[in-house]
């Protein structure tokens, strides 16, 4: 742990406020603790094996669940034999849609903001079969290998209704205009059709991007119980608190009856929410009467765990020939199903990416019988910066320009959709310090002209953007005892991307207390306030909350500090904390310890709990995190094989509050970029919607020895008006990195692929 590392304090200066944003004093502070790497406070637990997931919390008399899937795509159960499984060694239960409690659909995400279902189907009430891999059945057992046989024995025949299972027939029954959480999906600027004929350079091409299933290490699962008329799930997730509002909702429960507990998850990327195993589950748990442990297979998660659909894009850009862009036009679809809210906005990265005359952007959804798409780490943002990056270095060799220079000489002033001023862009700074750091000058422009031996040498580079978000309702608790610790309660998440530990360094820097004071609580629905770890925004939305409950903590302090304290007369306007005291911020002379104020009033802790300022910075500037991505890689020029040599990224996403976890969470990002550039794909059988690839033999994602050297830089330029002034990171590392890899490709060997993922089927 970093001790006792505290910050001078700085006033702001009195024209640094601005309407819509209230600029963080931290902003103008000598920093200590933020920006100094620390190590993740839970990863001792965790390699030691102590951390309890929620699929390994123990309870008496534990059943353990199974799942039967539907194996057509759509139409009715005309039979479902139980008998076998019912009798077999160790069964407890077996529930279908014929036995199952009376359940309401869950509420779908988006339909309030406390919505989390992943679609409005109702769960197991009746006969109908919606996609290939619905759960038609569970098993409990009195172990897990005994419901896993028993599983087996159901045998389910069905009445087979006509399906859409192909793309072309998804297409032909005819696209619907996109909308993204109730926006649609569509902005014209100009008339970019007529700009781009006009065009004395222009590229205009279509780029596909597959499905692609979520595989984080930690499988998804649940440990449930009913404590009398309480529901308590130890769940993986990363909305608590909306996930028990959305279950309180399914068991017509008011909400405190619905205590979500999730202080650990092994990876989420936007899958580890609400499925269905989670309401059969607790259904199954009421029936039983028995806690549940429904822990989901590998194959489980890809039948019933959502993940990011596929994309058709057209990306067409008109250029002037100096190289000015005057028209891009990106429009396309995403396969959908009829009962979720996630249609993939891949054109959310083409709003802000660069400057034009005009603009046509649009995404339209088909419909496919499957399982509910969802988030995927940058939904929208990975797959449609695919595109549009491919299609500028498409440009840029049409023109004859380097594509760092053509990004360069695009780069707008303001918002091109908007008009609102960016609040903090540094993109070029991170273009030209990526571009000298790894040898971009060094790069042969005539592509598959570079060769050692028989491996063809490229390099590509692209641009990401991630919005900065910070979501409304997030909360935070304050405990300040008089021996100077503190607790900190938020209802947020750990996935192992180090909020933890982030969240101690901002409370403890807040505070003024050293880091081995501070106590996080997180992961627990019954915390006030939501935070949903996702958006990017966990972090962001945890400042806010801290900011205010910390200065709720010091206007207590002083009311109780009274007129005998060094502090009298004081506002909390002027006054901030630092080594265990509040200080007068322009006259540190001017003090008095937490210790002192509390023992006078004879307390032994104070508690300030305190709702974040509304997001309005979001209403007044353009907010992103930005990145430049370089690669080299090799393809041999016999077997097509390709390995990516090395990438650099470089990025720009505000003050980097822990850099030895951000440095993770890039690396992380980037590493899942080369899986979707180069390997991963959902082999999903149009004849009959099943999933073919259901495990991670078969579905490659990238392992050690695919992953090159990584290099990670970052601007650390504050933005002034964020909370901390640090924007979102766990986005932006994957955005853009696909197309860095396909333009490197390019380079090498002279082909264009514009059908995700780069095999080497694609390059003979
Ligand atoms: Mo993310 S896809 O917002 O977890």
């Amino acid at each position: 742990l970093v001790q006792g590392a505290m910050s001078k304090l700085v006033p702001l200066a009195p024209d640094s406020w601005i309407p819509g944003g209230v600029p963080d004093p931290l902003i103008a502070r000598k920093h200590g603790l933020i920006g100094t790497p620390v190590s993740r406070l839970d990863g001792p637990l965790k390699v030691q094996g102590r951390a309890r997931f929620s699929a390994e919390v123990d309870a008496a008399d534990i059943a353990y669940a199974a799942l039967v899937h539907a194996a057509v795509p759509r139409g009715r159960i005309a039979t479902l034999d139980t008998a076998a499984a019912r009798a077999a060694p160790g069964v407890i239960l077996v529930m279908t849609h014929e036995n199952a409690p009376r359940m309401n659909a869950p509420a779908l995400f988006g339909s309030s903001p406390t919505a989390v279902g992943p679609a409005d189907l109702p769960v197991m009430q009746d006969d109908r079969i919606h996609w290939n891999g619905q759960p038609i059945a569970i098993v409990l057992a009195e172990t897990q290998e005994q419901a896993d046989h028993a599983r087996s024995l159901v045998v389910a025949t069905y009445s087979i209704e006509p399906s859409i299972t192909s793309l072309k027939a998804a297409k032909d029954a005819g696209p619907k205009p996109g909308l993204f959480m109730g926006e649609p999906l569509l902005t014209q600027i100009g008339d970019a059709e007529a700009f781009l004929s006009a065009a004395p350079y222009k590229i205009d091409h279509l780029y596909r991007t597959p499905r692609h299933n979520h595989n984080p290490i930690e499988l998804h699962g649940a440990t449930i119980w009913w404590d009398g008329d309480t529901l308590v799930i130890h769940d993986a997730t990363q909305m608590v608190t909306a996930q028990g509002l959305t279950i309180a909702g399914v068991f017509d429960l008011k909400p405190e009856q619905v205590h979500i507990l999730s202080p650990y998850v092994g990876g989420g990327f936007g899958s580890k929410g609400l499925w269905v195993h989670q309401i059969i589950g607790a259904a199954a748990a009421k029936l039983a009467g028995r806690p549940v442990r429904i822990a989901l297979s590998r194959e489980g998660v890809y039948r019933i765990v959502g993940g990011r659909t596929l994309t058709e894009q057209r990306v067409a850009i008109g250029a002037q020939a100096d190289g000015c862009f005057t028209s891009i036009i990106h429009s396309g679809i995403a396969a959908m199903t009829p009962h979720n809210n996630m249609p993939e906005p891949f054109i959310l990265g083409t709003k802000v990416g660069y400057g034009a005359d005009s603009f046509k952007l649009s995404v339209e959804t088909v419909e496919m019988d499957m399982v509910a798409n969802t988030f995927m780490r940058a939904p929208g943002e990975a797959v449609g910066t695919f595109a549009l990056e491919c299609a500028i270095d498409e440009l840029a060799a049409e023109i004859g320009m380097d594509p760092v220079d053509l990004r360069i000489l695009n780069e707008p002033v303001k918002d091109p959709i908007s008009g609102l001023p960016f609040s903090s862009r540094h993109i070029v700074e991170a273009w030209r310090r990526g571009a000298e750091r790894f040898g971009w000058s060094e790069r042969i422009t005539t592509p598959g002209t570079r060769r050692e031996g028989e491996w063809l040498i490229g390099m590509g580079c692209a641009t990401g953007t991630y919005p900065y978000y910070r979501m409304p309702g997030a909360a935070a608790r304050i405990t300040l005892t008089r021996n100077g610790t503190a607790t900190v309660e938020i209802a947020a998440h750990e996935m192992g991307m180090g909020t933890s530990t982030t969240t101690a360094i901002v409370a403890a820097e807040r505070l003024g207390l050293p880091m081995d004071k501070i106590d996080v609580r997180y992961g627990d629905s019954t915390i006030p306030g939501a935070i949903m770890a996702g958006g990017s925004q966990q972090t962001a939305a945890i400042g806010g909350a801290v900011i205010a409950a910390h200065n709720a903590l010091v206007a207590q302090l002083l009311k109780m500090a009274g007129n005998d304290s060094p502090l009298a007369g004081l506002t909390s306007a002027e006054v901030g904390s630092e080594d265990g005291a509040l200080v007068k911020l322009d006259d540190p002379t001017r003090r008095e310890s937490y210790a002192s104020i509390l023992n006078r009033a004879q307390m032994d802790s104070i508690v300030a709990s305190e709702e974040a300022s509304q997001p309005l910075e979001m209403m007044h500037w353009s907010m992103h995190s930005h990145s430049a991505i370089f690669c080299e890689i090799a393809v041999n020029s016999i077997t097509a094989e390709t390995r990516v040599r090395r990438i650099l990224g470089s990025f720009d996403c505000g003050r980097i509050l822990n850099p030895k976890t951000a440095r993770s969470q890039f690396r992380g990002g980037m590493i899942m970029g080369l899986g979707m550039a180069l390997m991963e794909e959902t082999q999903f059988d149009e004849r009959n919607g099943r999933i073919m690839n259901p495990s991670l033999s078969e579905y490659h994602i990238p392992v050690h020895l695919d992953v090159p050297d990584i290099d990670v830089i970052w601007t650390d330029i504050a933005d002034p008006h964020t909370p901390m002034g640090a924007h979102g990171i766990g986005e932006i590392g994957i955005t853009g990195t696909a197309a860095a890899v396909a333009n490197a490709v390019y380079n090498a060997t002279g082909k264009r692929v514009r059908d995700l993922p780069i095999t080497l089927d694609k390059l003979l």
